[in-house]
């Protein structure tokens, strides 16, 4: 399988330290619990979580909606849930890729029935291209072109989650 770059580590740093300015400049004055939907987002939220200048909390919901193929089945199941309740908390909800809009749609309708005080979207990437179901991004790294991206957290059949940048799989021969 080929790889080709598509946006480097020191772009991606720069941008999620303006995020994480963005979410200390909205909070000022709370504590914010941040909840990274695993796997995917585990690099980027451990970035993002040293980016913002406040109190966080954070707890994890991991999610199985791809198995190892790049077709979103359009079934979302929380396979690990959160461990402590959020309700009165202030909640941002951390996702790698906003695809078609499914997982995260879910989650959010999941989450609110649980009465936190605040519930944002943190999103690494977005593929507007594909949506299915509209989703408010709050706090956005980059939009994308329809093109599957792996690193950075993000993997294609579990592989290429430790590159430190953002790359396009090319070619899906094995
Ligand atoms: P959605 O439910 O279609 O929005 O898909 C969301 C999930 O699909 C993401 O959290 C990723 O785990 C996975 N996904 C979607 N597009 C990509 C991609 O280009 N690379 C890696 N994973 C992806
Ligand atoms: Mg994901």
């Amino acid at each position: 399988m080929a790889i080709e770059p598509l946006i480097d580590a020191g772009t991606i740093a720069r941008r999620v330290a303006e995020l994480g300015e963005a979410i200390t400049r909205d909070f000022e004055g709370h504590d914010v619990i941040i909840v990274p939907v695993l796997k995917g987002s585990y690099v980027f939220a451990a970035d993002l979580a040293r980016q913002i200048d406040l109190d966080v909390g954070v707890d994890f919901l991991a999610v199985r909606s791809y198995g190892d193929s790049q077709e979103s089945s359009g079934v979302v199941q929380i396979t690990s849930d959160l461990s402590h309740p959020i309700e009165g908390k202030h909640v941002i909800l951390v996702e790698d890729i906003v695809d078609t809009g499914l997982t995260v749609s879910y989650l959010r309708q999941n989450l609110v029935t649980r009465h936190p005080a605040s519930l944002k979207i943190a999103a690494l990437l977005h593929k507007p291209s594909r949506t299915r179901v509209p989703v408010d991004i709050d706090y956005l790294g980059f939009t994308v072109e329809d093109v599957f991206i792996v690193g950075y957290g993000l993997d294609h059949a579990q592989k290429f989650r430790n590159l430190p940048y953002l790359a396009v799989v090319t070619d899906d021969d094995p």
